[in-house]
């Protein structure tokens, strides 16, 4: 698909003045590495709630600093000023346009933490500015937004990485390590699933409203249409189409990964999915209950996803199983197990015998190895062996296809390879739906 991306062709047509905060912005590329000794510099984007573990677990690191912090919403940003100096960091400068990081010279790469649909143009514009990238998951809010990314990625020749922190984790690696093993024998399912309750009251029921002071509400909305400012818009962006597409293409992409992983295949068929807004009284548009059953070839893969009802399935309210004729594997962030099947056949001691071993494994402590793995890459200036653009566009495609075949009513066929749905016009049109706002463009 040929893609034209122009920061500076969006600066023009918007009216904008080509200077900001004082600085040329160039649109220039260039392509510095920050080099194996050197101490990496980021500016930070989007200081909302992930900023509490991404910004320590960066300062953590060794050899990284964070010279920019930047949110629309100003005493966000400040805290998460305050939150880079109790880290060790100095005292960061703090900004609400993310252009402004793009222009300093000294900024190796950023991290992206903003809501879905504030993904694709800051990592464009950084590709073109020569920075690299590290940006939250889901990888971006559609699938065609996906698809630029990696041609921003490779046309600039820069590191972009997703935030699929589980594929650095070590459980995740021994349980995948487990499954490569043939251990639990033919996977013909696997599942995930998210399960809370947030009922009645959800994301709340308040009117539309004066933006606080503190907040550029014109800035947040960017490239999305139009709307009043809400609370359950800023709070609640993962369940607005426009902002987002709610668990399943959120909070499942971690778990779509790590099937993708295990199973070697990151190539669905067809994703049919139903759901509702059942339960929660709340202004947010997206179901509070949903499934979907995705074919991938040899297997299908489940995700449940519900608001309203926290009942645990395998003990954990989130994670993943892989459903074995030897087994069951199952595991999130605080551990796995295997639950053998059974043979039918007694032992001399009248013991069922069973097909395979009762294993299990610990959790994995919140740490930075993940982001440590970004460092690395954007030293070597090479692409992450886990989580680069391409991995994280393929890990976030499920929720979309959910959410596309939600939106028109049936089961859609995808073909992985010229990422397209097969014979189906109306569900190809939201792959890229053309809906940013001016000045706001991608050119495509
Ligand atoms: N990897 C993980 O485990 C993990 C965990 C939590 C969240 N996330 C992801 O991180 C992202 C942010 O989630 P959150 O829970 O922190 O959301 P949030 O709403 O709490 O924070 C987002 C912040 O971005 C700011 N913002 C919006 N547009 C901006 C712009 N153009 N420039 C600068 N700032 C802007 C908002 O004001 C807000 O403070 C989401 O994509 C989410 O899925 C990942």
């Amino acid at each position: 698909m040929p893609y034209k991306i122009t920061r500076r062709k969006f600066l023009e047509q918007s009216g904008r003045s080509a200077v900001i905060g004082g600085t040329l912005l160039t649109g220039s590329t260039t392509s510095a590495s920050a080099g194996a000794n050197a101490k990496v510099t980021l500016g930070y984007i989007g200081c909302g709630n992930r900023r509490k573990r991404l910004i320590p677990a960066f300062l953590q690191l060794p050899d990284v600093q964070i010279a920019v912090v930047c949110d629309v919403h100003h005493k966000r940003a400040q805290i998460a000023g305050e939150i880079v100096e109790r880290n060790g960091g100095g005292k960061p400068e703090i900004c609400g346009d993310y252009r402004r990081i793009l222009d300093r010279q000294d900024i190796d790469a950023i991290v992206i933490a903003t809501p879905e649909h504030w993904k694709c143009l800051p990592t464009i514009h950084a590709c073109q500015a020569g920075k690299d990238v590290y940006v939250e998951k889901p990888l971006a809010r559609t699938i065609g937004e996906g698809q630029i990314m990696i041609k921003a990625a490779r046309k600039y020749d820069r590191i972009v990485m997703i935030g699929t922190q589980q594929r650095n984790m070590l459980c995740y690696h021994d349980a995948v390590k487990y499954i490569h093993s043939g251990k639990l024998g033919k996977i013909s399912a696997v599942r995930a699933w998210n399960f809370e309750n947030h009922a009645p009251q959800g994301y709340g029921n308040h009117p539309d409203q004066e933006p606080p002071p503190e907040l550029d509400w014109n800035m947040w909305l960017g490239p999305a249409p139009q709307a009043p400012y809400n609370p359950c818009r800023y709070y609640g962006f993962h369940f607005y189409w426009d902002y987002g597409g709610g668990w399943q293409a959120d909070w499942g992409v971690h778990m779509y990964d790590i099937i993708h992983w295990a199973m070697k295949t990151d190539t669905p068929l067809s994703a049919a999915a139903s759901g509702g807004k059942y339960v929660t009284k709340d202004r947010v548009e997206l179901p509070d209950t949903f499934e979907v059953v995705f074919e991938y070839p040899g297997f299908i893969s489940l995700y449940s996803f519900r608001f309203g009802n926290s009942r645990l399935f395998e003990g954990m309210g989130y994670g993943n199983a892989f459903y074995g004729d030897n087994g069951t594997l199952v595991i999130n962030r605080d551990g796995w197990r295997v639950i053998p099947e059974p043979t039918g056949k007694l032992d001399s001691q009248g013991k069922m015998i069973m097909r395979t071993e009762a294993v299990s494994g610990p959790g994995s402590p919140r740490a930075p190895e993940h982001q440590g793995k970004f460092i690395e890459a954007v030293k070597a200036h090479k692409k992450p062996e886990m989580a680069d653009v391409e991995m994280g566009h393929r890990s976030t495609i499920p929720g979309h296809l959910a959410n596309i075949s939600y939106r028109v009513g049936r089961k859609v066929y995808w073909d992985a390879e010229k990422e397209v749905f097969k014979n189906d016009p109306q569900a190809n049109k939201l792959i890229m739906p053309d809906t940013y706002r001016r000045p706001w463009m991608l050119e495509v």
